[in-house]
């Protein structure tokens, strides 16, 4: 793969997305032939925002693959005191085989791989989630064997999750057609630039509109997330109000194909986003999704971090 970072998956072409998504299936049918292959590699950690998920997964998989994970949350590490981003790619690529970051600021898994001189994986920016948006089409994937021709509707919020599986539709023939209420629609120019990636490749392109049941018409999918990103805490309450009516339910599910799939990069707020019956109903596929993260991103980095 001739990536070097993964920042978004606009970089990515669809035969290197899919060349993680071959690694992956072998990794997680036959993972004790990969227990070397990062031996004595070393993957810095940076957690701004708390995780379960993401940490985990990283932390897990590189010991698996023979390496290690160093988790450098906040209070432990100089930037809370005012280090550059900057210096602190520099350092710790004379340290360490790679950097995963989980940021508010996009700007900064950009300033990590422009400075630093190793691998840089985004692990959740305020704009986008691509390591959540490989763990779920390759989820797709092992359902329904294609991913072309699939439809996904997206539900709720215009956020980092949407924006990624946005990206990653457009290269892969899903057509993502997004739900969202007026004030909280997808980033437009992140929007533009999915259009623009659709006609390249042609692929459907995205649709927003306003109408959950329109969007969820026909889906392969159902997906949705949080109301509330992490950092957005002080607009709860006025966002609670905005997506009345986006709670993903069992008319809404029942609107998608027959064989249609829930999925949610979680956590969940039963009640708010999903109905409980959808989220723990037999469509729901929320833990298949958590534990490819796993599988996806060793390949990942095993690709990145130049394993075997
Ligand atoms: N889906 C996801 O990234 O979960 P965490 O926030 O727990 O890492
Ligand atoms: N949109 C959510 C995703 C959490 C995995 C957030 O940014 O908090």
């Amino acid at each position: 793969m001739k990536q070097k970072h993964l920042l978004s998956l606009r970089e990515y072409s669809r035969a290197e997305i899919e060349e993680i998504f071959d690694l992956a299936r072998k990794l997680k049918a036959r993972p004790g032939d990969y227990a070397d292959a990062l031996k004595r590699k070393s993957l810095a950690m940076i957690f701004q925002k708390p995780s379960t998920r993401t940490r985990v997964s990283f932390e897990v998989g590189m010991f698996q693959l023979g390496g290690q994970a160093l988790y450098l949350g906040m209070d432990s590490i100089q930037i809370q005191r005012g280090e550059t981003v900057a210096d602190t790619a520099r350092v710790l690529s004379r340290f360490v085989d790679g950097i995963m970051a989980r940021v508010f600021a996009h700007q900064d898994v950009v300033d990590l791989a422009r400075y630093g001189t190793v691998p840089v994986i985004n692990g959740l920016s305020d704009q986008l989630h691509p390591c959540q948006a490989l763990a779920d089409f390759f989820t797709l994937l092992e359902r329904r064997g294609k991913l072309d021709g699939a439809k996904l509707a997206y539900i709720g919020d215009g956020n980092n999750v949407c924006h990624a599986l946005m990206l990653g539709a457009v290269k892969l023939g899903v057509l993502m057609s997004m739900a969202c209420p007026a004030g909280y629609q997808p980033n437009p120019l992140i929007l533009k630039s999915a259009i623009r990636d659709a006609q390249k490749e042609r692929t459907p392109a995205p649709v927003v509109t306003t109408d959950p049941m329109e969007a969820a018409k026909g889906a392969d999918v159902v997906y949705t997330d949080v109301w509330t990103s992490m950092g957005q805490e002080t607009e709860s309450a006025a966002r609670v109000k905005a997506f009345q009516g986006f709670m993903v339910t069992p008319q809404m599910m029942a609107a998608a194909h027959k064989d249609a799939v829930f999925m949610h990069c979680l956590p969940a707020h039963r009640g708010e986003e999903v109905a409980a019956e959808v989220v723990d109903g037999p469509q729901s596929v929320i833990f298949d999704e958590a534990e490819n993260r796993l599988h996806v991103q060793k390949a990942l980095l095993i690709l990145l971090l130049g394993g075997k």
